[in-house]
C-alpha cells in the first residue's frame, strides 16, 4: 500500500488529484492535509473508504511532522502566493524530511518557471526560490509543469473576446502556448506520486496552439469569422503588469490582475514554452484539447447570450 498525503486536498486541483489517486490503483491510501477549522476535507472525504483527513497548522512544526509521519509521498496542491508558495511549503517540506518521507511534489502545475527573466512573473519566481530549497533537501522531488490550465480560456485568461470575435496576442501570434486541463493535470500527478522513478520534473502539454490557431477554432467552432488582435509587445505588457503591481494593495493578492499579464509575457515570450514535454509517459491518454474546451464551453452559452453563431460552419 502506498501512501500519498495530499496538502490542499480540499481545493479545486487537489480534489481532482485525489479522485485520481483513488481511480488508479486500490493499492494507494490518501490522507488528506488540511488547516484546521474549515470542516471542507469533513464535508467532502468524511467516510470515504481510503481517505484518512489529518488536520494540522503549517506553524505548528511537531503537528505536521506527526500527520506526514508513514507517508510515502507527500503532494503539494495548496495555493496562494509568497506566504503559502515559499513560507507554508517550506514548512511542509521540513516536515516530510522530519518524517522521512522518499518523495516531494509542489505545488507548480504551471509553465516553465525556470528560465523567466527576473522580475518578469512573480509567481514564477516564488516557485524558481521554493525549487532551490528543494533542490537542497535530502528526498526525491517532481514538479509537474503543464503550461496553462486550459480551463482558463473560457474566462479567467482574457485571450479570447468571445462577443468581440478577436483573439489577442502580444508580440506573435505565432508563439506556441503550452494549455493542459485540469483533470489532465490532475491525472498526471496522481501517476507521478505512484512513480517512484519520476524524473526531476514531468512536462505534459495537453495542447499546444498559437493565438491563430485559436482563432481558426473559434471560426470553426462558431461558424463565424475570429480575427487575431494585436494587443501590443510583451514588453509593453510587462511595463502595464509593473505598474499594476505597484498601485495594488495587496501584494498577496494570488491572481491579481496583473500576475495575469505576467502570465501572459512568459506565454507569449516564449520563456515559459516547454522543451521537454513528455506526454507518453503514463502511456496512450486522450487528452482534452483547446478545441474540446471551447467547444464544450459554447455549448454551454445560450445564443443570446453571445454575439457568436454556436455550431458547426453550416449548422
Ligand atoms: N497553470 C495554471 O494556469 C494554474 C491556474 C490555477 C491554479 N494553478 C495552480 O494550481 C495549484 C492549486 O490551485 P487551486 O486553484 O486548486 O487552489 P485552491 O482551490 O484555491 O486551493 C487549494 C488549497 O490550498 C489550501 N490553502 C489555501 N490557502 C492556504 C494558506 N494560506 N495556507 C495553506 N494552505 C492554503 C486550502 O486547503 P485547506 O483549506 O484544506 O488547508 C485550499 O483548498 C496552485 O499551485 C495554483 O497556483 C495553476
Amino acid at each position: 500500500m502506498t501512501t500519498v498525503l495530499i496538502a490542499g486536498g480540499t481545493g479545486d486541483l487537489g480534489r481532482r488529484v485525489v479522485r485520481e489517486l483513488l481511480a488508479t490503483t486500490p493499492d494507494t491510501s490518501v490522507r488528506v492535509l488540511t488547516r484546521p477549522g474549515s470542516g471542507t476535507a469533513e464535508r467532502l472525504y468524511a467516510g470515504q473508504k481510503r481517505v484518512e483527513i489529518r488536520e494540522a497548522a503549517y506553524t505548528d512544526r511537531a503537528g505536521l511532522a506527526a500527520a506526514l509521519s508513514g507517508a510515502d509521498v507527500v503532494v503539494s496542491a495548496v495555493s496562494g502566493a509568497r506566504a503559502v508558495i515559499l513560507d507554508t511549503q517550506r514548512a511542509l517540506l521540513s516536515a516530510a524530511v522530519e518524517a522521512g518521507v522518499r518523495r516531494f511534489i509542489p505545488s507548480d502545475y504551471s509553465a516553465d518557471y525556470r528560465r523567466i527573466t527576473p522580475g518578469s512573473n512573480r509567481n514564477f519566481e516564488l516557485r524558481r526560490t521554493f525549487a532551490a530549497d528543494l533542490d537542497a533537501a535530502p528526498l526525491r522531488v517532481t514538479s509537474v509543469l503543464n503550461g496553462a490550465f486550459a480551463d482558463m480560456l473560457t474566462g479567467q485568461a482574457p485571450m479570447i473576446l468571445f462577443k468581440r470575435h478577436k483573439v489577442l496576442y502580444w508580440s506573435s501570434p505565432d508563439q506556441s502556448l503550452d494549455f493542459t486541463t485540469k483533470d489532465d493535470v490532475a491525472r498526471t500527478v496522481a501517476r507521478v506520486a505512484l512513480d517512484d522513478a519520476a524524473p526531476r520534473v514531468v512536462e505534459i502539454a495537453g495542447d499546444r496552439v498559437t493565438a491563430r490557431d485559436i482563432a481558426r477554432i473559434m471560426t470553426e467552432l462558431t461558424g463565424t469569422t475570429f480575427t487575431t488582435q494585436w494587443a501590443g509587445t510583451t514588453g509593453i505588457l510587462s511595463a502595464a503588469a509593473r505598474i499594476g503591481r505597484r498601485l495594488s494593495k495587496d501584494e498577496d493578492e494570488t491572481f491579481p490582475a496583473w500576475q495575469g499579464m505576467q502570465y501572459f509575457v512568459s506565454m507569449f515570450s516564449g520563456e515559459a514554452e516547454l522543451n521537454h514535454v513528455d506526454n507518453e509517459r503514463y502511456g496512450p491518454h486522450d487528452w482534452t484539447t483547446v478545441r474540446d474546451v471551447l467547444e464544450a464551453h459554447l455549448g454551454t452559452l445560450s445564443p443570446r447570450a453571445d454575439t457568436a453563431t454556436i455550431g458547426r460552419p453550416g449548422s
